[in-house]
């Protein structure tokens, strides 16, 4: 049966999310259904700033960062109001199923949306951060990592040329996932990461140690601590000036930021993005509803948007294992 269906992006971009959307309008032409796309994620609901999401649209578009769709953050959205209102608008324009690529908080902003609209709502997990709970990996997740990762080997030049020690700051909003894998893959010195950090004191006594133990077999020597954003208080001129206390000097920053949610999507997320994409779609018009598709052990998964943010999602411990060991095994 013919479905009137409409999608959006949501909170931070990620890439990814465009081959999510080729993935959707093809799947869409497939079984007939019209699909429209809200542009500047819940803003265009509110505002009923939509277009046409055709075939066309799909030429070329696979390997594009960012999102065509443009996306925000949404305050207004979070009152009732905003969500009556957004109800109201998906009424309007007899939207049978809504599809929202985003993180938790986009998430949220759906269950929330559901309260006071009956039609389906699907939600794909697009974030760098990988703090969703029921799926392996969320799309944008690997390029970051791979866009952090030759990063750090870049600062990792000019750290040996000077044998300097190197901050460099990861996003991950308040999980480690990024920081770890970004560390592991570019074989960093150290990293700090929200799921382990006890104490500045804790930290900094072992960075010290570390540095020291090192410098005591190996003479000068570069040093690089990854160190995920929001942990340390005062950031990374705090742990600069933490560490200058402790007698270690020529200490410099490096804050990656926004970088790494840019670039065209590595081959992990356009596989993810275009699975993702094709198996929301195809659950269009069933009784799946307020729900996430997901990947686990590379097979498509249905969870509840609840469950997505109702527990923390933990690191993966074999990693954790690795780094904790490479770390030590030096000293
Ligand atoms: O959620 C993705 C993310 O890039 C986080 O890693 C980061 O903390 C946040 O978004 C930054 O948000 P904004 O682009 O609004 O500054």
């Amino acid at each position: 049966m013919s479905k009137r269906v409409a999608i959006l992006t949501s909170g931070g971009d990620a890439p990814g999310m465009n081959a999510c959307l080729r993935a959707a309008i093809i799947k869409c032409k497939c079984e007939g259904y019209e699909l429209l796309g809200y542009k500047h994620g819940y803003n265009g609901l509110l505002e009923q700033e939509f277009i046409s999401l055709s075939f066309d649209t799909t030429h070329n578009l696979i390997q594009q960062g960012g999102t065509i769709l443009h996306s925000a953050r949404c305050k207004s959205f979070k009152t009732d109001a905003g969500a009556k209102q957004a109800a109201n608008n998906l009424r309007k324009a007899k939207i049978d199923t809504l599809v929202v690529i985003g993180g938790d908080g986009s998430f949220k902003g759906a269950a929330h949306l559901s309260q006071f609209w009956d039609g389906q709502i699907i939600g794909i997990p697009g974030t760098i951060d990988n703090d969703i709970a029921g799926t392996d990996a969320t799309i944008g997740y690997y390029t970051a990592i791979d866009t952090a990762m030759s990063s750090i080997d870049k600062v990792r030049d000019t750290a040996d040329a000077f044998e300097r020690i190197f901050l460099v700051e990861v996003m991950g909003r308040h999980a480690g996932f990024l920081a770890l894998n970004a560390a592991i893959a570019s074989a960093a010195d150290y990293v700090i990461v929200p799921e382990f950090f006890k104490t500045t004191d804790d930290e900094l006594n072992k960075i010290v140690k570390q540095i020291k133990a090192r410098r005591e077999q190996q003479g000068a020597l570069s040093f690089i601590i990854v160190v995920a954003e929001n942990v340390w208080p005062e950031g990374l001129l705090g742990l600069s000036n933490a560490l200058h206390n402790k007698g270690i000097d020529d200490v410099r920053p490096v804050t990656l930021g926004h970088v790494q949610r840019g670039g065209s999507p590595v081959s992990q997320d356009r596989l993810l993005a275009t699975t993702l994409g094709e198996f929301a779609i195809s659950l269009v018009g069933t009784n799946h509803t307020n729900i996430m598709v997901g990947e686990v052990n590379q097979r498509p998964v249905i969870v509840p948007l609840e469950e997505t943010w109702k527990h923390a999602k933990p690191l993966n411990d074999a990693q954790i294992c690795a780094m904790k060991s490479l770390m030590n095994e030096r000293y």
